[in-house]
Formats: C-alpha cells, structure tokens, sequence
C-alpha cells in the first residue's frame, strides 16, 4: 500500500477517487484550494469510507507551499486532478485557464521532480482530439483541441512527454476521459457544478428535482438516429476504479501514454433524457433548439487499450448512471453545504 498525494481531491471525479483509493488500503495526501468544490465533499468521502487522510487547502500556483507537502510527507506517487474545466470560461479568459492547468502543473511536477517522486496519474480528457475523424477514437487518433480549455490539456500531456524522456525512471499515465456522469451509489458524494451547469447530466439533473425549467436540447438535426449529439458517458466510480487500476500498474507504463477511459458505447442527448426520466419517475421536459457552437455529431471511445493494459473496464450503463445521478440530486438538491 502507499502514500498518494491527490491534487483536486474535493472535485467531482477526485472525491469518488478519494473513496476508491482508501477502500483499497491507500494512504492519502489530499490537496486542494477549493475554488469549485467544497471540503464538505471530503467530510463525506471519510465518513463512507471510516477513514481519515491528510488534506491540505493549497494552490497548484503556491510553489512553496507545494514543495513543503512532499517535504512533510513521503509521497510514493501523484493522482493530479486539480484544474479548470469549463470551456466556455476558457475563451473568456484564456490567461487564467493556461496559469492555473498549464503553470499550475509545471509547478507540481518541479516539486515531484526535487523530492524524487516519478510516478504520476494525470486527467487528460478525450477534448485533446478535437474533432473526430474516425468512430471510435483510439489513443493514436490525431490531437487537436479546439477551445483554451482543451489546449491547455494538450499542453500538460506534451510537458509530461518531455519530462518523461527527459531521464529515466518517470512512468506517467494520461488518463483521456470521455463524458463523466453519475454519482456514488450512496448519494453522498456526487457533481456539485456552480452557476448554470454547462454539462449535459447535472443541467438534466437540475430540471429533474425542479431547480430549472426544462432542459434545452443543442441540435436536433445531426447525422444520428435521432437527430442529438452522441456521446460516450461514464459513471463516476468506473472512472474511479480505473485510477486505482492505473496507479496500481504504474510500473505497465515506461515513460508516459495516454490511455482512454470510456465505454465504448455512445448515447444521444434524447436517450439520456429518457433514461434520466426513468430514473427520476417524471417526465423530464425538454425543447429542441440550434446547435451549440464546437459541437460535434458524434464521438465515443475505444476502450480497448485500457483493457489491455489497466486490466479494466467500465461496467455500469446509462440507467446506473441516471439513478445514481438522481439519487445524489434528490438527496442534496441545492448540493453540498447548501442543503
Ligand atoms: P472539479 O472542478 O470538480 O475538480 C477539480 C478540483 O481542482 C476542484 O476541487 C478545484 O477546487 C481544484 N483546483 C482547481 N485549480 C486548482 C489549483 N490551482 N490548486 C488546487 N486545486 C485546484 O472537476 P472534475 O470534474 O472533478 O475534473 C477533475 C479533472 O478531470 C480536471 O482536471 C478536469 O479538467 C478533468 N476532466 C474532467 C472532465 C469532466 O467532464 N468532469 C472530463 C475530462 C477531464
Ligand atoms: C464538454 C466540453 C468538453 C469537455 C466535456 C466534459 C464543449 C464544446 N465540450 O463536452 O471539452 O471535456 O464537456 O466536461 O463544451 N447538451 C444539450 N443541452 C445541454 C448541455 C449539453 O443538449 O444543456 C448536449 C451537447 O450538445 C452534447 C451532449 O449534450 O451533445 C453532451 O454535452 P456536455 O455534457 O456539455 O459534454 P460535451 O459537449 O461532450
């Protein structure tokens, strides 16, 4: 078992990680500054797990405070969460999104690097693609992001290519997620977007338990079976354990790969209203109005490379992720610490 320092531990995927990681016997070195989580999430993640963990409220841009962590404690090896995520926010202020995600994780790895720690998981995202040309997107797909957003992911993957060959011993996994949703099954931990959710499941999610009107559907004139974007959701604590697979398999990676963690299967927006109506026992309204700009028709991922070499594959469907989703909403309508 060893020591895992997390960045972004309170965030959405770094709470459901938190819990995995302790329920396997992992020590913990959470981190986080809380600009869009709270630590309430951490108080749960203790309470289902019967565990403590350290955690710390520090900035990735907080050098010293940084480099004291693995001063202070024996780190064996880093989950790296701790980001900005909202797309739109990342064309109105692309400054912010390159500090935070790109000088954010150079800052981290130069802190790894001084205290000899070579073993790194970091959350990439399936955006680094940009437009799909091919059905399904494997990890040789060509990279080219669109928005700030995406680019500054591609940008860490790059730095994390360099410093890997740079000298031996680092082994770093880039984990490219396709489109996380769902909550953990106790209803506890789950997604607690601020302002108007920009992500398809907790704007669902919001209409469902009453908080908004009624979902509005970007584009009902794509090249799909029924007209809405598809795309390849993946429930939280799949996710979850498929950190755990990768940073117990670490020593699979020589240097640094990406791998992607997806289903493979893909669901239109229509279907995810439905299977989120099922779940919730309403009817979720919704209405048909004109794409969203950067949108694509259709993207899903081959998760075959994450099979091979993680041992793992997601193995919960849509209705598992809308119930789980639901039941965090329902039991925490305004989200945490707001209840
Ligand atoms: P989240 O916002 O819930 O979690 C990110 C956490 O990082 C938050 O708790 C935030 O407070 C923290 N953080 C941000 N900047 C920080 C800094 N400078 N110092 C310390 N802490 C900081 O997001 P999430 O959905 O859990 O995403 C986690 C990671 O996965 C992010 O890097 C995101 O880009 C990536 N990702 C997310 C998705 C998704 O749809 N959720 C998809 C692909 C990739
Ligand atoms: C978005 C980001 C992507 C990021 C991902 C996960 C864009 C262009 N892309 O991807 O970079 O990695 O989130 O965080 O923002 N939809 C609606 N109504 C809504 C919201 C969404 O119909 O209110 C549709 C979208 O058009 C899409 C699907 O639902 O077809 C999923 O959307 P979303 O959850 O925002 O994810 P992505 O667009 O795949």
């Amino acid at each position: 078992m060893s020591t895992i320092l997390v960045t972004g531990g309170a965030g959405f995927i770094g709470s459901h990680t938190c819990l995995v990681l302790l329920e396997a016997g992992h020590d913990l070195v959470v981190i986080d500054n809380l600009c869009n989580s709270s630590e309430e999430s951490l108080r749960r993640v203790e309470g289902l797990s019967d565990k403590s963990f350290v955690f710390e409220k520090i900035d990735l841009l907080d050098q010293p405070a940084l480099e004291q962590v693995f001063v202070t404690h024996s780190i064996d090896a880093v989950i790296h969460f701790a980001g900005l995520k909202a797309v739109g926010e990342s064309v109105e202020d692309p400054l912010w999104y390159w500090r935070n995600n790109v000088a954010g994780t150079l800052n981290l790895v130069d802190a790894m690097n001084r205290a000899d720690v070579r073993d790194l998981v970091f959350s990439s995202s399936s955006t680094v693609y940009g437009m799909p040309e091919e059905l399904p997107v494997t990890e040789a797909h060509p990279l080219g992001p669109v928005s700030p957003y995406g680019k500054t992911k591609l940008a860490v993957e790059d730095l994390l290519r360099d410093v890997a060959a740079s000298k031996p011993g680092w082994r770093v996994a880039l984990l490219r997620y396709f489109n996380p949703v769902g909550a953990h099954p106790s209803g506890e931990i789950g997604e607690d977007p601020t302002g108007i959710p920009n992500n398809l499941m907790p704007f669902v999610m919001q209409v469902a338990v009453g908080r908004r009107e009624r979902v509005a559907v970007f584009g009902s004139d794509y090249d799909t079976p029924d007209g809405t974007g598809i795309r390849d959701y993946i429930h939280v604590m799949d996710l979850a354990e498929g950190h755990l697979a990768a940073v117990e398999r670490l020593e699979r990676f020589e240097g640094c790969e990406a791998v992607n963690l997806g289903t493979g299967q893909g669901y239109s927006v229509l279907d995810v209203v439905r299977a989120a109506s099922g779940a919730a026992g309403r009817e979720i309204p919704y209405e048909l109005v004109p794409r969203r700009p950067g949108d694509v028709a259709a993207v899903w991922s081959d998760p075959g490379l994450a099979k091979a070499k993680l041992g793992w594959q997601a193995l919960r469907g849509l209705d598992e992720m809308c119930r789980d989703s639901w039941h965090f909403q329902s039991r925490n309508p305004h989200g945490f610490a707001k209840t």
